[in-house]
């Protein structure tokens, strides 16, 4: 079989190839290889005049006990694509594909059989902001009781709080304040120990170091590595090549709703393949270090209105005639990049 596809099709069927395969290994009961799996997914919002192609035909494989780092600039798709996955878009639609945890169907079952068997118990999100979204007449215990109570927690729940606050390292006290009583690092850590109530294998951080001080950054990255060396997998959404770095297995570069590049952070990192990663690490100085920081001029395209080829091709420095058309999908050391500069 060769390594290069060149069309998105043909990586679509090798990809799905290989998570049936893996499906085998699983069901032969021997080893469980993948923990998460998406295939081809499209989410759209739809108004009266245009539809937002918010995240078109994104595919990943993300290892057990792996995290993945998405990045990419404002308006990507990144918060659409967590928001699939944990079945909370709003204003919008998953119009195609597939997702799997554990070769368990994210989206392929209904919504009560998902919230019954997988929101919050196997998937949860700390969303984008809820730091600042707690509510402030409650006290942090009534928001915790809240939480379990939505998700119909039907365990020892004092138990599962006092764990999930020992697992962000807040004492019991905090239960009895209220949000505007703490500080912004213990806001997000009250946020996050929420989405570990019960007991979840992937939880979504969306932006959570943005809006906290170098400081408070810093505790939530020791966090968030804490969790994931206790074998939970994070997928760790950010803007900044840097926060991901810290504790990314696997990182998935997307540009205007598409993944353009993919693989260990390893391979990203040393060896960007994309125009658009290179473009991304020469402007984050704490990746390679760089006395002068290379601004990306232009701006992506809008997503109401992506026409075929190649959406990078207004700002990309090495772009070609051929590249009006959609680039081919080819298959790297550990994961994939979309240009016609690697056919
Ligand atoms: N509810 C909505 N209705 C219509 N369009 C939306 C909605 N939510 C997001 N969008 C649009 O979908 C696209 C992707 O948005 P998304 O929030 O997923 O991007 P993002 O990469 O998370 O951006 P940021 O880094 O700013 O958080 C954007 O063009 C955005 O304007
Ligand atoms: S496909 Fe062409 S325009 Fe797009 S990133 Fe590659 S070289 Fe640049
Ligand atoms: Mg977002």
């Amino acid at each position: 079989m060769s390594d290069v596809y060149r069309t998105r099709e043909l990586y679509r069927f090798n990809a799905t190839d290989q998570f049936y395969k893996r499906q085998m290994y699983l069901s032969s009961g021997s080893m469980l290889l993948v923990t998460l799996s998406v295939r081809d997914l499209r989410v759209h919002y739809k108004s009266k005049d245009a539809v937002v192609r918010a995240v078109d035909g994104v595919s990943f494989d993300l290892g057990n006990g792996k995290s993945v780092g998405i990045v990419g600039e404002s308006g990507c798709g990144k918060s659409t694509l967590g928001l699939a996955l944990i079945r909370a878009i709003q204003g919008g639609s998953v119009e195609s594909g597939e997702a799997f945890l554990d070769g368990k169907p994210l989206l392929g079952i209904s919504d009560d059989e998902f919230s019954k068997t997988m929101r919050w118990k196997k998937i949860s999100m700390v969303f984008q902001g809820a730091m600042n979204s707690l509510d402030p007449v409650f006290s942090v215990k009534a928001q915790f009781y809240e939480v379990l109570k939505e998700h119909k927690y039907a365990g020892d729940a004092q138990k599962a709080i006092k764990d999930a606050l020992a697992a962000v390292s807040l004492p019991l006290s905090v239960l009895d304040n209220f949000p505007h009583e703490l500080s912004g690092g213990m806001k997000q850590r009250v946020v996050i120990a929420m989405a570990l109530l019960l007991g979840p294998e992937l939880v979504i951080a969306d932006e959570p170091t943005t809006a906290l001080d170098v400081l408070v950054q810093a505790q939530i990255m020791s966090l968030l590595k804490e969790l994931k060396k206790g074998g939970m997998s994070v997928m760790l959404i950010s803007h900044d090549l840097g926060i991901v770095s810290e504790i990314s297995d696997m990182v998935a570069i997307m540009y205007a709703g598409k993944i353009v590049e993919f693989g260990t952070l390893r391979d990203v990192y040393s060896n960007p393949r994309h125009p658009y990663t290179q473009a991304l690490l020469k402007a984050t100085p704490r990746i390679r270090g760089e006395k002068e920081l290379a601004s990306l001029k232009g701006t992506p395209p809008s997503l109401s209105s992506v026409g075929p080829g190649c959406r990078f091709y207004d700002r990309c420095p090495k772009a070609m005639e051929k590249c009006r058309n959609d680039p081919p999908v080819v298959r790297t050391e550990s994961g994939y990049v979309a240009c016609w500069l690697e056919e």
